[in-house]
């Protein structure tokens, strides 16, 4: 059918998709293909099916895509689990910590395997990449425990740069919290988000990385999340993450 005549609210199955803030058209076409998305139950392969936005019951990977505003959940993602919706190798994944009843949601960036700490989700692709794209002055803190005791010239090199995947990966800051012969507790600010940022800049200036946590993403801090537990943030904590308005852990 062409576009004008279509019935009044109808739309291409990836548009809804789209509309849905769940991914751009060509990625919704690209799951529709796969057969990762069902129109009322059943998986549809046509991307150019048409659909009522926000009346056809639509899911991808199972779970129910939500119209209406954006949802963002936090998890405190434990060490060990995959940041990934499915693992071949049927490993612990974040989405295992998830309550099923939540609508599709996607992570807003990624933690290694044996990283712990904050992680967000949404189903609001504008907000995610909004949060993740490089220069948007989110800054995410991370607390490393590195093997040895960092001296002022390995700190002075996290600060300045190490050329990582072709950029200067820099921490913005790096404070000693707790220092030890053997090991070293370090506070780093970053508002880069390169693939194992922390761990390739640490073990770069010799200080393997043994235990990397990340307390905070923006003013959202993890404290009074129980490793493997969520919570479903306040209207007020997703404005608070939009990154105009300014943080509460601006760099000095
Ligand atoms: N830096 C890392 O090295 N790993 C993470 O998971 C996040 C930041």
């Amino acid at each position: 059918m062409s576009p004008g005549r279509r019935l009044a609210g109808r739309v291409s199955l990836d548009r809804a998709l789209s509309k849905l803030g769940c991914a751009s058209r060509s990625l919704a076409r690209a799951w529709v293909r796969a057969g990762r998305v069902s129109v009322a139950g059943r998986v549809v392969r046509d991307p150019d099916l048409e659909v009522v936005p926000g009346r056809a019951r639509l899911a991808v990977d199972g779970r129910p895509v939500a119209a209406g505003p954006p949802m963002v959940v936090a998890l405190h993602k434990p060490r060990g689990t995959l940041t990934t919706r499915r693992d071949p190798a049927a490993r612990r994944t974040v989405y295992d910590l998830l309550d099923p009843s939540l609508p599709w949601l996607f992570p807003v960036g990624r933690l290694d395997r044996d990283t712990s700490g904050l992680l967000l989700f949404t189903n609001d692709t504008r907000l995610g990449e909004a949060l993740t794209a490089p220069g948007s002055g989110v800054v995410k803190v991370y607390r490393a425990r590195v093997r040895g005791r960092p001296g002022p010239e390995a700190l002075a090199r996290l600060r300045e740069g190490i050329p990582l995947d072709g950029v200067l990966a820099r921490a913005l800051s790096v404070e000693v919290v707790r220092p030890g012969a053997r090991a070293t507790r370090l506070e780093l600010v970053l508002d880069q988000g390169l693939n194992r940022q922390v761990r390739r800049m640490c073990a770069a200036v010799g200080h393997k990385v043994l235990d990397l946590r990340r307390t905070r993403i923006g003013p959202l801090a993890l404290e009074g999340l129980e490793s493997g537990a969520w919570r479903v943030l306040s209207g007020a904590e997703v404005a608070s993450l939009t990154p105009h308005r300014p943080t509460a852990i601006l760099p000095p």
